[in-house]
């Protein structure tokens, strides 16, 4: 496996790859990685002839006061998981690489991005398809995969594809969680053990939420009410937001008649966490 730290490194390889007419796959990450992010390379991997995983802390899709400095990072561990997974190369390149000075130029899609985590973070989207967006022009890839666990992010990615016409399969892999339901995520390990305990509780109501509908709910008001419920029961848990969202413009729901997406996201002392689960009439 190789590990390239620069943009010429990179597109040396790309060329490469691509006058062989070989299929390109990314995995675009943050690093820090677990069994989600796994779980997405493991799909690319029989999807592509040459994998690269890209591990970036993008800081554009931070806000001033987030945790962008203190963001887990762990980069031998992460070589060590992705080699063992297949990968052949890693992009890692740190900040100036990706945005020189003098850099101008954001990707935005709009309407998307204003609602659930948008209405907390207003520019987090825009760093997010900024950076996607590089990597898919720098890699050249014809398939990368994004985990359902950020299905907003997801959602926004698959439109801005269609809408720039980049020639990329984008696969949403489902959620992978640890044992009692809590979805995995890099910002786990800001969790103290008593905060790890309490964090379920998105999970719990979430999926308390999807049985309420499958028992004939239909009112997103009460499934609301009854997973707002379930949070303000747990000690230092508090609500950022919970919705029940159409799952294809993410505007809110009063009935639910058409698949949707319950959502949320809440902070567990000062970690926030976000979780969804899917729903089909
Ligand atoms: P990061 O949080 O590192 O996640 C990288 C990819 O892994 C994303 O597509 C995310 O949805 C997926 N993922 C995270 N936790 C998961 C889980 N428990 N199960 C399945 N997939 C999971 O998301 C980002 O980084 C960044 O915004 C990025 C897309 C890399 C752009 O900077």
């Amino acid at each position: 496996m190789i590990i390239l730290r620069t943009i010429p490194e990179l597109r040396t390889f790309v060329h490469d790859w691509q006058g062989q007419g070989l299929r390109i796959g990314l995995v675009p990450t943050m690093g820090y990685l677990h069994a989600g992010h796994l779980s997405l390379i493991d799909h690319v991997r029989p999807r592509c002839d040459r994998l690269i995983v890209s591990i970036f802390v993008n800081p554009t899709q931070f806000a001033p006061g987030e945790d962008l400095d203190r963001y887990p990072r762990n980069i031998e561990r992460d070589e060590q998981a992705v080699a063992a997974h297949g990968t052949d190369a890693i992009f890692y390149p740190d900040a100036p690489e990706m945005y020189p000075e003098g850099f101008r130029t954001f990707t935005i899609v709009e309407g998307l991005g204003d609602v659930l985590c948008g209405r907390t973070r207003p520019t987090h989207f825009r760093g997010v398809t900024t950076v996607v967006s590089k990597l898919f022009n720098l890699t050249r890839c014809q398939v990368a995969a994004f985990g359902q666990k950020d299905y907003q992010q997801s959602l926004i990615i698959r439109r801005m594809a269609a809408d720039l016409n980049y020639d990329v399969d984008v696969l949403v892999c489902s959620t992978v969680r640890e044992e009692d339901g809590l979805a995995m995520s890099s910002r786990n390990s800001y969790l103290s053990p008593e905060e790890r305990e309490r964090a379920v509780c998105l999970y719990r109501a979430l999926t308390k939420g999807q049985k309420l509908f499958s028992l004939g709910e239909r009112s997103a008001a009460k499934i609301r009410q009854e997973m707002k419920r379930t949070i303000q029961a747990t000690p230092g848990v508090s609500i950022d937001y919970l919705e029940a969202v159409d799952a294809y413009n993410l505007q809110p729901l009063e009935k639910i008649d058409r698949p949707a997406v319950l959502a949320g996201a809440v902070y567990v002392g000062a970690t926030r966490l976000i979780d969804n689960v899917i729903i089909e009439p």
